[in-house]
């Protein structure tokens, strides 16, 4: 699907044969209905939002789609990561239901991770699969969620194991909705976007250190950059791995570690995001226990993952033995195979692998990098 570039800075493409789509990066879009201008016709959009996003955004994205769209709907979730479940997703399916939506409702996800992974999810499994668009408006969906298809709910004894691979028609990403992010959630975002530094592209981290500022002040420059070349990273490796087979992976790059502190503190305690900053510093040691990368490189992304924000340190999770309580929690990760914790390490600045790690190792990097 193309989209004009009228007020768009920027369009990055995801390639997947049939089901590419654009991703496009600007300011005044959300509420223009000429964003929306090349997606099918329907009778019915359902807008999926939570109690936060929608008083500040539905108004605006009702109303572009009212060009479009006979009815549009609006169904309001509750906000949070522990609402990620069965309940909050039977929300949805009933608003489509009591509403006779048919195959051809297109649903648009307004949030983000969270609504966009439930909404995703919905669109992938509502008459088995109807049309979605994704309408991120936290820097971290800007970044990564919204982008390349993975939908998910949460289990309690895991993070987003139940899922579909599902790609939206359209992802528009909005940089004035990042005006009301509370900084705390823009530092969560950033996690994500110093992530593509170590995996993919050492000039993009490079970038990041000189630029750190200017971004926790939102200035929109550098936001609009740091999006654009996050999705151009993302879209690269999903181009050739959209589900995973091996490339994608290093997408998880301190996912392993952050998806346990998530679960293990509850979810909802540490964000998404601060999981995955300190993950990545906890990956690094091990990336240097196992002999891949040096002193100086754990203490480069250590000090950028700081000022960013983000913890440096994990909790403890368990008094009696924190590392086995991390180690029973890595093993319920969609990595593991046969029980054995597979692990995103750096193989070398800009470079990824995954790799199995002894436990004796990552115990040691667990007692060296809990507070
Ligand atoms: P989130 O969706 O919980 O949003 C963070 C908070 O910011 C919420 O309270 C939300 O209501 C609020 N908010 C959103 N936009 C706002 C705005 N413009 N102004 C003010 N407040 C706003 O969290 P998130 O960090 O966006 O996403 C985290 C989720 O994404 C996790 O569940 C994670 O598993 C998932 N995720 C999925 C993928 C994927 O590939 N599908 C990738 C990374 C993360
Ligand atoms: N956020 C990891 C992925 O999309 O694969």
């Amino acid at each position: 699907m193309q989209v004009n570039s009228f007020s768009a800075a920027a369009q990055v493409q995801i390639h997947l044969a049939e089901r590419s789509y654009p991703i496009v990066i600007g300011t005044q879009l959300l509420g223009n209905a000429l964003t929306y201008q090349h997606l099918p016709r329907a009778a019915t959009a359902l807008v999926v939002s939570n109690t936060t996003v929608a008083p500040l955004y539905a108004a605006q994205l009702t109303q572009a789609l009212r060009a479009r769209y006979d009815k549009v709907l609006l169904v309001t979730l509750p906000d949070g990561e522990v609402y990620k479940g069965w309940p909050t997703l039977q929300l949805i399916f009933d608003a489509l239901l009591e509403n006779g939506c048919d195959r051809k409702t297109v649903l648009f996800a307004l949030g983000g991770g969270v609504v966009g992974d439930m909404a995703g999810f919905a669109a992938a499994s509502y008459m088995r699969g109807v049309p979605f668009v994704q309408v991120p408006t936290t820097l971290l969906a800007q970044v990564d969620s919204s982008v390349g298809g993975k939908t998910a709910i949460n289990h309690p004894l895991g993070k987003n194991m139940i899922g579909a691979f599902y790609q939206p028609l359209l992802v528009v990403c909005d940089l004035d909705v990042l005006a009301t992010l509370p900084p705390r959630e823009l530092s969560a975002g950033l996690a994500e976007v110093i992530k593509y530094g170590p995996i993919a592209d050492m000039a993009f981290l490079e970038w990041i250190e000189a630029k750190l500022d200017a971004l926790l002040a939102k200035d929109a420059a550098a936001l609009a950059h740091a999006i654009q070349r996050s999705c151009e990273i993302k879209a690269w490796v999903v181009g050739q791995d959209e589900r995973e087979s091996g490339l994608r992976a290093i997408l998880n790059f301190g996912h392993t570690f952050g998806h346990a502190i998530e679960s293990g503190l509850g979810y909802g305690q540490w964000l998404h995001g601060e999981g995955v900053g300190c993950g990545m510093v906890m990956a690094a040691h091990l990336s240097q226990r196992l002999g891949l990368v040096d002193k100086p490189f754990v203490e480069r992304l250590t000090a950028l993952v700081r000022r960013a924000g983000l913890p440096v340190k994990g909790p403890v999770l368990s008094v009696a033995d924190n590392a086995g309580r991390y180690l029973e929690l890595m093993r319920i990760d969609k990595k593991s195979e046969a029980g054995e914790i597979r692990f995103v390490v750096i193989d070398g600045p800009g470079r990824a692998a995954v790799r199995a790690a002894p436990d004796a190792l990552v115990r040691e990097v667990i007692d060296a990098c809990c507070a």
